[in-house]
């Protein structure tokens, strides 16, 4: 296949995408370079062969190459497997990038010409010998494209369930969007798609896949607020609100403490009456989220206040006119591993290591017992995270109810677990819900004096 006219050489792509999966992976923060749609695509495929990449350079080679020669490595296999081009093709173009990024780091000709020789070397290896590489693939790290400790976690924390959710978070996601009823019905919706040659598949009671991905301006409504991008296991939170607000009777005032970039505000500003306060630590990312609010605002229900604020910072909360008062409900959405995105997302396993994967729970522990401090009595606390590790879920939430003798556990969503099958209407990220009623007293008849209080408590004007 040639090279469309006025398009970049492979190789030049092949460098980009290597950078961006090194700077990646080795802890930065955005992409190091910008990326066309091309160059993000092989950063994908790239990323989700970093696993095998280790394992074959570990047989393969007698040191571990610089991250940007294994990015390169990982794209090129990536490319082999996924027949991209004819594997000589891409040997060809994977050795006059490496040539490209020894050079761009200021190393000498002959420097290039080594790394390129290493990398020839060991694509040469791998094709020249298949039964070994296929078993390379086997590997654990490779076939699941996370570190051992990763693996060793979900194991042990989901046993027989493991390999079925490891085996999800390695396939590619759809993308999901929430549709705003009324203003978009889902036959709509899918006949919008159909007139762009696009396929939708319900997976969820708002929530439609759409394939194949196109970006969020090609996506029908989506500039009216009638349809925002979602999936559907994050959405489920409307649910418990839903159910609050009528038990309520009147529009509470929410507090989110972890909103931004909004998905989930969002989704319940469009469902519920309510005084929604939007906070988070981030000025970048609140930014982002109000400037998103402009397109959900005709369509919303409940009134919208952002604040900048970390919760766990006391002093803070008096800094804010209004945020001193107690909440009816509070949503917290809080940081976390992320292990149950990492299909839409494949370097997240590279990114975390079990040091930060207890300093976010106690993060997460911290955030909880300040939070409770917040709400009224009769209140509700729901607590998400997209992880599937326990320690950030069924772990967190009873630890929450031990040392919380004033919380009462509420049927919620529960643990999510990670599927790719929209075809079949199953498709979502792995998350895991708590919903924790805050209770007056301590008695037997907490529970029922506790209904009573939120009834007529939680009924007066404010
Ligand atoms: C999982 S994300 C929230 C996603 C969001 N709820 C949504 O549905 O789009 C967690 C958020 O918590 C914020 N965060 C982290 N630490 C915080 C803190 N101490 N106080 C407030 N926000 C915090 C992060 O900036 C991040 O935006």
């Amino acid at each position: 296949m040639g090279r469309p006219v006025g398009s970049p050489p492979l190789s030049a792509s092949f460098a980009a995408a290597a950078r961006a999966i090194a700077h990646r992976l080795s802890g930065g923060q955005g992409a190091a370079v910008p990326r066309t749609p091309a160059v993000a695509d092989l950063v994908y495929r790239g990323t989700r062969y970093w696993g095998l990449a280790q394992v074959r350079c570990g047989r393969l080679a007698q040191q571990k190459p610089d991250p940007e020669i294994l990015a390169l490595l990982a794209i090129a296999w990536a490319a082999i497997d996924q027949m991209l081009r004819e594997s000589y093709v891409v040997v060809d173009e994977a050795v006059a990038a490496a040539k490209e990024l020894t050079r761009a780091a200021g190393r000498s000709d002959i420097a290039a010409k080594k790394v390129a020789g290493f990398v020839n070397a060991l694509l040469r290896a791998s094709l020249s010998d298949p039964v070994a590489s296929a078993k390379d693939r086997e590997q654990p790290i490779a076939r699941w494209n996370a570190p051992a400790w990763w693996i060793e976690r979900v194991y042990a924390d989901h046993k027989d369930g493991a390999e079925a959710i490891l085996d999800a978070l390695i396939t590619r996601a759809p993308l999901t969007v929430r549709l705003c009823e009324p203003y978009l019905e889902f036959q709509q919706f899918i006949n919008a798609l159909n007139d762009k040659g696009l396929a939708g598949y319900s997976v969820g009671r708002n929530a439609v896949a759409i394939e194949p991905a196109v970006p969020v301006t090609e996506i029908p409504g989506f500039s009216q607020g009638w349809a925002s991008v979602q999936d559907s296991a994050a959405q489920l939170v409307i649910d418990p609100v839903q159910e609050f607000c009528r038990r309520l009777g009147r529009p509470p005032k929410i507090l989110d403490a972890c909103a931004a970039p909004g998905g989930k505000t969002f989704a319940i500003a469009q469902s519920v009456q309510a005084e929604i306060w939007a906070a988070d630590v981030s000025p970048a990312r609140l930014k982002r989220m109000r400037d998103d609010w402009a397109r959900i605002l005709p369509t919303a229900q409940s009134s919208l206040q952002f604040v900048l604020l970390d919760v766990l910072d006391e002093s803070g909360w008096s800094k804010q006119p209004g945020l001193d008062a107690h909440f009816d409900l509070i949503l917290l959405d809080a940081p976390c591993t992320g292990s149950g995105i990492a299909r839409r997302q494949p370097e997240i396993p590279w990114r975390r290591d079990p040091a930060g994967l207890k300093a976010v729970v106690d993060t997460q522990r911290r955030m909880l017992d300040t939070l409770w401090r917040r709400l009224l009595p009769g209140g509700e606390l729901i607590f998400v995270t997209c992880s599937v590790f326990a320690a950030e879920g069924e772990a967190q939430e009873s630890a929450f109810l031990g040392r919380t003798p004033d919380a009462r556990p509420l049927p919620s969503p529960g643990r999510l677990l990670p599927v790719t099958n929209a075809e079949c209407g199953n498709d979502q990220d792995g998350f895991f819900y708590a919903r924790f009623q805050k209770q007056k007293h301590d008695g037997p008849d907490a529970g029922d004096a506790h209904h009573r209080h939120a009834d007529a408590g939680l009924g007066r004007a404010r």
